[in-house]
């Protein structure tokens, strides 16, 4: 049907790597692509024996298969063969080579025709390196490093999770992770995942059960690794570790600046005490001196007693050791009895503490002590910051999702090297101060999912802004 110039063509300018040969390979005839493909010209292959161009490793089988069309058991057959090519590197091809029959004279062939599948094959290596790789370090970590379904059930578990909570890696592929989260922790836990569900990788923070049945606080940040076509998620990534130490730590430096407060309160609690004793001892006096009891001298007393009684009462509520509850809070009211608290204080050294607060507050979800703490503490620094006549403005207002709280001082203001370091531990510039109350702060209103904000101009004054959500979810 096409003449043999035809053939001849398709054979010369194929660009896949072909040969053609008597079946006793006494003559060999390769064309272009298969000399690209090795590197060499037309003339040197032809110098060269098969073998020669062969890796080694590959050439007994692929003479068996030869061997097997020689004899006629087979009229084709297909290897992967690796060849070297003229610099040296390894080329690797799929190699089909077939018994072919020139009709008009019955004459046999063997026709070879490789597949270069080097680029491949390279690929697959570089691959398989940098598993490796990464194998090798998940498997080094003192991390844990997890590898999830989209269900988080754990298709690899790295072997430190043997040191941190005790397990063997294989008892927990096939898991879900949620059995070993401390029950409290689990809605804690999803909400995180939530509100971080539109970032790049997520951080949680929950206890987690350890093989012994206690629980440690573990930290894991976990990033989904999605499909590159269609974009679905295919798995999840974990590296989790150990964060109980931390957390001690914490709870400890959130304890003595406890004390701290406590004991700046024990002495705004006694010159708040001291003021109706005053009246109470003159009344006192006078019911002595007038042997008689006037029931006008009796109301003023007993009032005054409340008063005492009241703030002995909010002095131990702040003293003593509490769980954090969450509650509704007025907040108005904890920032009023704060405030009512250090102005003996404030008016003893001639500084002015004003608070506002023009419009209905709705109650918050939140720990009222921790909160008072808070109160306490950035009123108690600006109360620091102020020289003799300064003053001090706590205003208190809403917005639609939650209250603020503005606590505005004209005080020696703080420095912008200075304001960057605020929140760190021990960071402080009194004489007696613990450097945590801000820390503290910080921590209090994260957890309570508002934010604090604080602007200060160096000589000037700062302002204190905290806002707290109306509900913590
Ligand atoms: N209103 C403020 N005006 C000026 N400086 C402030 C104010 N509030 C905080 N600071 C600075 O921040 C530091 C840290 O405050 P804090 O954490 O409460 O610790 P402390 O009050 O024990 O020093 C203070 O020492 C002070 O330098
Ligand atoms: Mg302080």
């Amino acid at each position: 049907m096409f003449n043999l110039t035809l053939y001849h063509e398709v054979f010369y300018q194929s660009r896949i790597p072909q040969v053609i040969a008597s079946i006793d390979l006494s003559k060999i005839q390769y064309n272009p692509a298969f000399c690209d493909f090795l590197g060499y010209t037309m003339d040197e292959i032809s110098e060269l024996t098969i073998e020669s161009f062969s890796h080694p490793e590959d050439m007994p089988k692929d003479a068996q298969l030869f061997g097997g069309i020689l004899s006629g058991i087979r009229d084709e057959y297909q290897l992967e063969k690796r060849f070297i090519h003229k610099l040296g590197d390894i080329k690797t091809g799929i190699l089909n080579v077939s018994r072919v029959r020139e009709q008009s004279t019955g004459e046999e062939f063997l026709l070879g025709q490789v597949l270069d599948i080097t680029e491949k094959k390279q690929m697959e290596m570089a691959l398989r390196h940098r598993e490796k790789k990464y194998r090798l370090l998940a498997e080094h970590s003192s991390d844990m490093i997890m590898l999830h379904k989209v269900d988080f059930t754990y298709l690899y578990v790295s072997p430190s999770v043997k040191t941190v909570l005790g397990y063997e890696p294989f008892e927990l592929i096939g898991k879900s992770p949620s059995q070993f989260i401390h029950p409290d922790d689990r809605d804690e836990m999803r909400r995180q995942y939530r509100l971080s569900a539109n970032q790049d990788s997520q951080l949680i923070t929950y206890r987690c059960r350890k093989k012994d049945g206690s629980y440690i606080w573990i930290e894991s940040t976990t990033k989904t690794l999605s499909d590159n076509v269609s974009g679905e998620p295919k798995e999840i990534v974990s590296v989790s570790r150990d964060i109980q130490q931390r957390m001690e730590t914490n709870e400890m430096l959130r304890k003595s600046e406890k004390l701290a407060v406590v004991g700046q309160m024990a002495a705004a609690v006694a010159h708040e005490i001291r003021n109706p004793l005053t009246p109470i001892k003159g009344f006192m006096q006078l019911l002595h001196s007038e042997n008689e009891i006037n029931p006008i001298y009796l109301k003023v007393i007993l009032d005054e007693l409340k008063r005492v009684e009241s703030i002995i009462s909010e002095f131990l509520t702040m003293a003593k050791p509490h769980t954090e509850k969450t509650t509704f809070v007025q907040i108005n009211d904890v920032v009023k009895q704060i405030v009512q608290l250090l102005q003996t204080e404030a008016l003893m050294m001639n500084k002015e503490l004003n608070f506002f607060s023009s419009e209905f507050i709705p109650a918050i979800e939140g720990d009222p002590n921790s909160l008072k703490q808070v109160f306490m503490n950035v009123i108690q620094n600006a109360l620091d910051a102020i020289t003799e006549q300064g003053r001090i403005e706590v205003n208190i207002s809403k917005d639609k999702t939650g209250v603020i709280v503005q606590v505005v001082d004209n005080g020696c203001g703080i420095s912008q090297e200075r304001l960057s370091k605020l929140g760190e531990p021990f960071y402080s510039t009194k004489e007696k101060g613990t450097g945590l109350g801000l820390m503290t702060s910080y921590r209090i209103i994260e957890s309570h999912n508002g934010k604090i904000n604080i602007e200060s101009i160096d000589g000037e004054g700062t302002t204190v802004t905290i806002w707290l959500p109306y509900s913590i979810n």
